[in-house]
């Protein structure tokens, strides 16, 4: 070797030894800077223990006392706050006579302290993530973010991506993950982004040094701009078990954060709302329910709104304080948020259905009315409430069967004794033009014998059970027929199997729908007895708890260890996917593969009901609200309930009519009879042991007015059914609150006793004991009352309107065309009778609407172009028919009958197509008219003149 040679090779080598020196100093400087901070220290509460490894220095006093009491975002949300705990954290702590809640007399089923202005509290410009790179991308913008030093939870994730996706005009996402390694994303399946939008309804601002960024929606010709997301305040923290990030909110006016029981327009005076299924019947506010939906709607003061939908399906806990500001706590996932410029309300709800799915297009029967008990214990019990409704002249469509009609509580078997002859019941309910369906619960019983069972065991065979804590054997719990098991429909021969075991039914069993229950899912065994878990896993001992009831997540669920198919890291690493994750996907996923088990099946519209659900529930069914009770109350709020569905995309939902726990009284099942005939989703159910509530069984008074209220909702099905087509196509709600129509009334921002189908029709209920007369607003517009035509001409007001016990009033706005029906006792046979139009004129004798029709059950018929569309239009003196579509045609498509609100005076001469028609009426009281026996075939273009004075030659 040379000496040449020699030297380049010693030189070589200190260039390498320097480099490794250099990469280990950095690598230790950079350890030590974040994570070497302090010694852990275990912080015991009565219930667990908090590991901190690390602290933030103690913030001085002064700045401390400069945060307004509005600005405190809390810095230590588990109970039991400390002084000492607080600046330990590096946040402030003043003790402050603001809170009125106490702090340490949580609610008993309350792993939390209720919120209230904290006693520990961020001080400004908390260090969080530091902006270490930005880059403008094809689709928007990407920031790269390194931690500077360490939050108070273990395992802080160090460098972090914000992805700003401009993914139309009005829908933007931040996606905000980890840059390093794959973490759980939700598995679920989202609108695509389309071309980055040239001039998108929004603008954001980035700041650097503290990360934090802003949403603007930018200024329009009529509004100035608006900051929709500000992440300023508070502090940004993504650990592996906890991420937070807190925005405040340009109005109080916020809505949705489901599913709970709240009034419409939520609380923003400290409330948290906690997302973790939950089988839980409904009785405190605010608590969490059966369904996950981290969506809000905001309308702003403009009066103009947005939308914002968090991609997450971790345990968490959103918090609503006064600022008026939001903090989202999850502890598991990543960030992944989208914004919905809207600005409409009704077009937040379409950006946001388009996101995450559009509705079903549910079978037309099921628009009909539908009576279910726990408890009719036979078949012949059964048979005679449909034969009592029917004799009492009150229409229905479905019956349904709970539990009991089942052989040991097991699904997909009947009781051979009391339901022996449940096939033959189910025949003759078809031939009397009803439908039949019956509850399927989550969990699969063990208890068989081999060979003898195959909802079990296939299950088995196919090995598809959700796993215990070690991945090993099925997990087992306790549900109706004692210990079970349960399907886990991540795995992806799960769908195969249910379509298997629900085609095995059907063919003994001609049902039309599934009823799925418990499928939070809920366990009712002790939930420490549960096999094999591994409860020393930081997933069942969270480094933060969100406010789940019993202090765990396991309370009347599967652990959280609890293995399933899904991968928890879907990018290259196979590890299992974890029930800690997928838990609150469980209704959801359950709910599609009966969708798809139905539709194969069946190979008809499928009608699912499902108790748990999640983000994008409606493409694969409706929901009921859980075990409400017979009480006031309970009736009250089912209305910003099934408002709330509608909102997240869940057209078809109702409230368990007359109340499901305890015994109903007359007046209130009568009063809840007029309500539930205008939730999308009608039924009447209540719990074994109760008194029998059907219509029928209490007394005539009930018996008439739900007849009553019944018959106004079979004739307005063709108008309900394209509502339903609305939403499936369009994603527009079928029922609404006020401001949906209103934005710009904000009056109508609080109401959530009154709402309205579509655009047109206000239900205006009563909803308290005793009363006679309804306080209803009226925004500024006109209406007629939908019994009588009489007019009113509201400026945005309230009117004290007559409710005898047997009404529920009703009004239109002035300019729709209205399809209806002559109502029948189902709609099997309503469906054959000819059809009728509501006319209610405007001040310019303006009106339209549309009527979509095809057979109500087959698959796809709008995809297919299987169905029909006539637009309907007034202009001045003649209503007008355009046939849009004519996709469905059948000799029954007759217009016998119309009735024209508004008519300002009695028409000399009435004309339908070109011929003279004599047989129209003018009531003068109200200034209606009416024109009978028109005998128009509907699938033709039409039109009918009306003339004040008389013409000879009218063409
Ligand atoms: C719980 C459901 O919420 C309720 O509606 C049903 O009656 C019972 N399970 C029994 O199946």
């Amino acid at each position: 070797m040379t000496a040449m040679k020699l030297t380049v090779r010693v030189v070589l080598m200190m260039f390498v030894i320097l480099g490794v020196v250099t990469l280990y100093v950095s690598y230790t400087a950079y350890y030590s800077s974040t994570l070497k901070v302090k010694q852990p220290v275990t912080y015991r509460t009565p219930f667990r223990d908090i590991k901190i490894t690390a602290v933030h220095p103690k913030p001085p006093e002064k700045a401390c006392h400069s945060v307004e009491t509005q600005l405190k975002f809390d810095c230590h949300p588990e109970n039991f706050p400390t002084k000492e705990m607080c600046e330990y954290r590096g946040c402030c702590w003043i003790a402050t006579p603001a809170r009125k809640k106490p702090i340490s007399s949580p609610d008993p089923l309350d792993s939390q302290a209720p919120v209230d202005v904290p006693y520990c509290f961020y001080p400004g410009n908390y260090s969080a993530y530091r902006v270490i790179n930005t880059e403008k991308v094809f689709t928007g913008t990407e920031v790269l973010l390194k931690r500077d030093s360490p939050s108070y939870y273990p395992k802080d994730i160090q460098y972090l991506n914000v992805n700003f996706n401009y993914e139309t005009p009005t829908r933007l996402r931040i996606k905000i993950y980890d840059s390093v390694a794959n973490r759980y994303e939700v598995p679920i399946v989202l609108d695509p982004a389309r071309q980055p939008p040239h001039d998108p309804a929004y603008r954001i601002h980035i700041q650097n040094d503290t990360f934090h960024f802003k949403v603007i929606r930018k200024a329009d010709g009529k509004h100035n701009e608006t900051v929709l997301m500000d992440t300023s305040l508070g502090a940004m923290i993504f650990s592996d078990q906890f991420l937070q990030i807190s925005s405040l909110l340009p109005s109080h006016n916020i809505y949705g954060l489901g599913q709970h029981r709240s009034h419409l327009n939520l609380n923003t005076s400290w409330s948290r709302f906690t997302m973790w299924n939950r089988d839980h019947f409904p009785i405190e506010e605010d608590a969490n329910l059966y369904g996950s939906h981290p969506f809000y709607l905001v309308m702003e003061d403009s009066g103009l709104s947005h939308g914002v939908f968090l991609l997450n399906s971790n345990a968490m806990d959103v918090i609503l304080q006064p600022t008026p500001a939001i903090t989202w706590r999850t502890i598991g996932g990543v960030l992944d948020f989208y914004i919905l410029l809207g600005p409409t309300p009704i077009e937040v709800v379409q950006q946001y259905t388009q996101l995450v799915s559009r509705s079903f297009m549910p079978p037309y029967w099921s628009l009909g009315y539908h009576q279910c008990r726990w408890g009719y214990n036979t078949t012949s019990r059964t048979l005679d409430v449909v034969h009592r409704l029917r004799k009492a002249g009150i229409p229905q469509d479905v019956q349904w069967n709970d539990m009991d009609y089942a052989n040991n509580y097991m699904d997909f078997t009947y009781d051979p004794e009391k339901f022996g002859d449940l096939p033959a019941m189910v025949t003759q309910l078809h031939s009397e033009g009803l439908h039949y369906i019956m509850i399927v619960d989550a969990a699969i019983s063990t208890a068989h014998t081999k060979g003898s069972y195959p909802a079990y065991d296939l299950a088995i065979e196919k090995d598809i059970l959700v796993k215990d804590g070690f991945g090993k054997q099925p997990i087992k719990g306790k549900v109706w027929p004692n210990e079970t098991v349960w399907p886990d429909w991540s795995h992806p021969d799960a769908t195969d199997y249910w379509t298997h075991v629900v085609s095995l039914f059907y063919d003994k069993v001609k049902f039309d729908g599934m009823w799925i229950d418990m499928n939070e899912p809920s366990n009712l065994g002790n939930n420490d007895s549960v096999t094999l878990c591994d409860f020393n896993s930081t997933l069942e001992n969270p480094p933060y708890l969100p406010a789940v009831a019993n202090y765990t997540l396991r309370f009347m669920t599967l652990c959280a260890t609890a293995h399933q198919s899904l991968g928890r890291r879907d990018k290259g690493l196979d590890l299992p996917g974890l029930h800690y994750d997928l838990h609150n996907l469980y209704g959801l996923m359950m709910a599609q593969a009966s969708y798809k088990a139905l539709e194969r099946s069946r190979e008809l519209r499928p009608f699912v009901i499902s108790r748990s659900t999640y983000a994008g529930h409606g493409q694969y069914g409706g929901h009921w609200t859980g075990d409400n009770s017979a009480t006031w109350h309970d009736l009250r709020m089912s209305i910003p309930a099934i408002l709330n569905g509608n909102m997240y995309g869940i057209s078809m939902i109702g409230a368990d009519i007359c109340g499901f726990h305890s015994d109903t009284t007359p007046e209130l099942c009568q009063r809840w009879m007029q309500l539930g005939a205008f939730y999308p989703f009608s039924r009447n159910h209540n719990e074994q042991g109760t008194i029998d509530q059907d219509p029928a069984s209490l007394g005539p008074g009930v018996a008439a007015s739900s007849r009553r209220a019944l018959l106004i909702r079979y004739k307005l099905l063709p108008y309900l059914y394209w509502l339903f087509y609305r939403s499936h196509v369009y994603g527009d709600p079928v029922v609404r609150p006020l401001f949906f129509k209103y934005p710009q009334d904000q009056i109508t921002y609080r109401i959530d006793s009154q709402f309205m189908w579509g655009d047109a029709l206000l239900i205006s209920p009563v909803l308290t004991q005793d009363t006679t007369h309804v306080n209803a607003y009226f925004p500024r517009d006109t209406w007629y009352c939908l019994y009588s035509g009489k007019r009113r001409d509201s400026l945005g007001e309230y009117y004290n309107l007559a409710a005898p016990l047997d009404i529920i009033n009703l009004h239109v706005r002035a300019g729709h065309v209205i399809p209806q029906q002559e109502p029948s006792l189902t709609t099997t046979e309503s469906r054959k009778n000819p059809f009728k139009l509501l006319v209610t004129l405007d001040e310019f004798s303006h009106s339209s609407g549309e009527l979509y029709w095809d057979d109500g059950e087959s698959l796809n018929t709008h995809d297919r172009k299987l169905y029909t569309l006539i637009r309907f239009k007034t202009l001045k003196n003649k209503i007008y028919s355009r046939v849009d579509m004519l996709g469905y045609k059948d000799d029954l498509l007759k217009l016998e009958q119309m009735t024209v609100f508004g008519m300002a005076q009695k028409p000399k001469q009435v004309k339908v197509k070109s011929n003279l028609h004599d047989d129209f009426y003018y009531d003068d009281s109200h200034n209606v008219l009416y024109v009978n026996k028109m005998n128009i075939t509907l699938y033709e273009a039409f039109v009918v003149t009306w003339t004040f004075t008389e013409i000879k030659d009218l063409s």
